[in-house]
């Protein structure tokens, strides 16, 4: 587990956004799945199936993606 994102990240305490309405796969399983390591939406798509039908929500699973590496310190 990233502990440096996780940390870094703030889980707000509102409702579950849902980022993939197909698989059901909220915005917060998607921070915990990058949390966890996933690096790229291939690897969150592995670990929640978010973005394995439609494919619709893989723009915003790369969003959050490159959030997360912003978030992040370089170096
Ligand atoms: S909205 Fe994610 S696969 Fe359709």
């Amino acid at each position: 587990m990233c502990l440096t994102y996780a940390m870094l990240h703030e889980r707000g305490s509102s409702p579950a956004m849902y980022v993939c309405v197909c698989r059901a796969v909220t915005e917060n399983e998607v921070h915990d799945c990058i949390a966890g390591g996933a690096k790229s939406a291939r690897q969150v798509r592995d670990i929640t199936g978010a973005g394995g039908d439609c494919a619709s929500c893989v723009r915003k699973i790369c969003a959050i993606l490159k959030r997360s590496e912003d978030l992040l310190p370089t170096a």
